[in-house]
C-alpha cells in the first residue's frame, strides 16, 4: 500500500513537472504579516511556519519555538548572539512529518559547532501539498525566514554574516528566497540537491542564486539529462559539487534498473539518491578527519577520463561544511567519486598511458585492469574505464579511485583481460577478432605508466619492470616498478616516446 501511494506520488510530480514547466511562481504571494494572522492554515494556533531552536542533543525534546518579537524566549533558551546560527529547510514532502535525516544534520551540526544555535525551519503545513503548490509556497517560507532574520538583526551583536542557511531539495529555493529578501547578506547558503522541477532554467530571482548570500555552495546528488530530473542540473551557487557525476549514486541500486522497478522501489532508489546530498553533508560535520575532495572540471565526462585532477588555482576544494569559500564570476562545477556509505572519501588517481600497437590497425579495443601496490595497502582490481575509446599510438588518460588509502605507490600490475566483464565489452572484442581474425599477435606495447594523486597532488612514473619485454596481449599482464632516477635518459629516442 505505502509502496503503491508512494509511487503514484512520484508519478504526479512526474506530471506536475511535464504539464507545469511553464507554471508561474504566482504574483507577489501572499506574505502573512503576523504568524497569527496566517491564512494558509486553518488552524489558528500553529502557524504554518515555525523556528524550531534545538536547545537539547535530545531529536525527541520539543526545543524552543522562536517567534517575532519575543525576546524573552532568546534569553530563556540560550540562544547566543554571537555564534554561528544554522537554520535547516526542509523540502517537499510526502509524509507530513519530519523526516530522518533532519535528525542526523542536526545533531551532527551540534557535534561540530558546540556554541552555534541551530534552528530548524518547520513548514511542514505548506510542503505537505501538490508538488505544484508546495513550490508556490517556497517563496512565502522564504520571506517569513527572511524576517525572522531581520528581526534577529535588531539584537545587538547577532550578525547575519554569522547566519547560514541549509536547504534540502525545495528547501535550497526557500533558502534562496530567504537570502533574496533578508536586509542584507547572509553567510552562507548550502544548497543539498536543490529541487529540479519548476526551477530548471528559471530565473535567477526564482531559484537558489549566488546573488543570494556572500557564499553559496551546493551538492548535486539526484540530476539526469533525459527524464524527470528531480535535483536541479544546473549550477546554481558560486561551487556546484557533482559527486559521482551528479547522478548515479554508488549503493543506491540504480545499476540494477531493471531490479529495481520489479520490486517496487524506485522511490526507495529516488529517496537513496536526493537525499545522498544530506548525507555527504553530514558526513563532511563528522568525519572531519576523512575530508571528501572535489575538483574543478568542466563536464563529467572529462572528469571520467581523468583530466581533471588538478589543485593549482583553486581547482580542487573539499565538499560540504569543509569547502574553502571561493567566489568566481562563473559557476564552478567540481567533479567527485564517493564511496557508497560513510565515510564517502575515496583516493582519485589519474593515470596516463601510452599504448602503442605495431601490428594492429584499427579496431583492438583492450579491457584492461590495474592493481596498485602502495607502502600501507594494495589495492583491488580496478578497471581503466573507457569513456569513449582507446587511442593507439596515443596517451591515454584514465581515473581510477580506491576506497582504502594505499600510502606511496610502489608497483602496479596492468591485466588485459580475455573473459569479458559484460556483454558489451565481449561484443566489442568479438568484433575486433572479427575483424582481424588472421592475425594471431593481438600484441599493445605499454613502457610506462604515469600517474598522479588527486588527493596528494604528487606524480610518479612508473615503467615496465623489463625494458626489453613492454608487449601485452589479452590474458596477460605486465608489471611496472617506479622508474629509476634518470629514466628520460638522452638516448631514448624512439619516434613513439612522448613527453608531456
Ligand atoms: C500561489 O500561492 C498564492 C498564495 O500564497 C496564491 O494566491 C496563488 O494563487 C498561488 N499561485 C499558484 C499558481 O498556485
Ligand atoms: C557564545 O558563542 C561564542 C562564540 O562561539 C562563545 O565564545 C561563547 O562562549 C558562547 N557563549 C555561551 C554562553 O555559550
Ligand atoms: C602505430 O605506429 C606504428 C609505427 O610507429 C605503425 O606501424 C602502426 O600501424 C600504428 N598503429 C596504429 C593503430 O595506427
Ligand atoms: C614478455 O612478457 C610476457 C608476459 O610477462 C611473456 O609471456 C613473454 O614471453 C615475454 N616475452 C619476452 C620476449 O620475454
Ligand atoms: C643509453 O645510454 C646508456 C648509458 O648512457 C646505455 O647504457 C644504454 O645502452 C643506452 N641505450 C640505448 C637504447 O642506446
Amino acid at each position: 500500500m505505502r509502496k503503491s501511494v508512494s509511487l503514484f506520488c512520484f508519478w504526479s510530480i512526474y506530471c506536475c513537472f511535464a504539464a507545469g514547466s511553464h507554471t508561474p511562481m504566482g504574483p507577489e504571494g501572499q506574505l502573512e504579516d503576523e504568524p497569527h494572522k496566517s491564512k494558509e492554515v486553518q488552524d489558528a494556533t500553529k502557524p504554518s511556519v515555525r523556528f524550531n531552536l534545538r536547545t537539547s542533543k535530545d531529536p525527541e525534546h520539543e526545543g524552543c519555538y522562536l517567534s517575532l518579537g519575543h525576546n524573552r524566549v532568546l534569553e530563556d533558551c540560550g540562544f547566543n548572539m554571537t555564534a554561528k546560527t544554522f537554520f535547516i529547510i526542509h523540502g517537499w514532502t510526502m509524509s507530513g512529518i519530519l523526516e530522518n535525516w533532519l535528525h542526523k544534520l542536526v545533531s551532527a551540526l551540534q557535534m561540530r559547532e558546540k556554541d552555534a544555535n541551530v534552528v530548524v525551519v518547520d513548514w511542514l503545513p505548506l510542503a505537505h501539498q501538490l508538488y505544484t503548490d508546495a513550490v508556490n509556497n517556497t517563496r512565502v517560507v522564504g520571506h517569513n525566514v527572511a524576517r525572522m532574520l531581520d528581526w534577529l538583526q535588531g539584537e545587538d551583536d547577532f550578525s547575519l554574516g554569522n547566519v547560514h542557511l541549509i536547504g534540502y531539495s525545495l528547501g535550497a529555493h526557500v533558502a534562496g528566497y530567504a537570502g533574496n529578501f533578508v536586509k542584507g547578506t547572509v553567510g552562507r547558503i548550502t544548497g543539498l540537491d536543490p529541487a529540479g522541477p519548476m526551477f530548471e532554467g528559471a530565473d535567477i530571482n526564482k531559484r537558489l542564486s549566488p546573488d543570494d548570500a556572500d557564499f553559496v555552495d551546493v551538492l548535486h546528488t539526484y540530476t539526469r539529462s533525459f527524464g524527470l530530473s528531480i535535483g536541479i542540473q544546473m549550477p546554481v551557487g558560486h561551487i556546484d559539487i557533482y559527486p559521482n557525476g551528479g547522478d548515479f549514486q554508488p549503493g543506491c541500486g540504480f545499476n540494477d534498473v531493471l531490479g529495481s522497478i520489479a520490486y517496487g522501489t524506485i522511490t526507495e532508489v529516488v529517496k537513496c539518491e536526493h537525499e545522498r546530498a544530506v548525507h555527504l553533508f553530514v558526513d563532511s560535520l563528522v568525519n572531519q578527519d576523512k575530508p571528501s575532495f572535489a575538483f574543478q572540471c568542466t563536464d563529467s565526462n572529462r572528469f571520467k577520463k581523468g583530466i581533471c585532477l588538478s589543485c593549482r588555482k583553486n581547482r580542487c576544494n573539499s565538499i560540504g561544511y569543509n569547502v574553502k569559500k571561493m567566489r568566481n564570476k562563473r559557476n564552478t562545477k567540481m567533479y567527485l567519486k564517493t564511496r557508497a556509505g560513510m565515510p564517502f572519501r575515496v583516493y582519485h588517481y589519474q593515470m596516463k598511458v601510452h599504448i602503442f600497437s605495431y601490428k594492429n590497425k584499427g579496431e583492438l579495443q583492450p579491457t584492461f585492469y590495474v592493481t596498485l601496490y602502495g607502502t600501507n595497502a594494495d589495492s583491488q582490481i580496478l578497471p581503466l574505464e573507457v569513456v569513449e575509446q582507446i587511442e593507439l599510438n596515443a596517451t591515454n588518460t584514465f581515473l581510477v579511485y580506491t576506497e582504502e588509502d594505499l600510502g606511496d605507490l610502489l608497483k602496479i600490475k596492468l591485466t588485459w583481460e580475455r573473459t569479458s566483464q559484460s556483454w558489451y565489452s565481449l561484443w566489442k572484442e568479438l568484433r575486433s577478432y572479427l575483424s582481424q581474425p588472421s592475425n594471431p599477435s593481438r600484441e599493445l606495447h605499454i613502457r610506462r605508466i604515469r600517474v598522479k594523486s588527486g588527493e596528494t597532488q604528487r606524480k610518479l612514473t612508473f615503467c615496465a619492470e623489463d625494458p626489453e619485454n613492454t608487449s601485452i596481449s589479452p590474458g596477460q599482464e605486465l608489471w611496472f616498478h617506479k622508474c629509476r632516477e634518470g629514466w628520460r635518459m638522452k638516448n631514448e629516442t624512439s619516434p613513439t616516446v612522448e613527453l608531456a
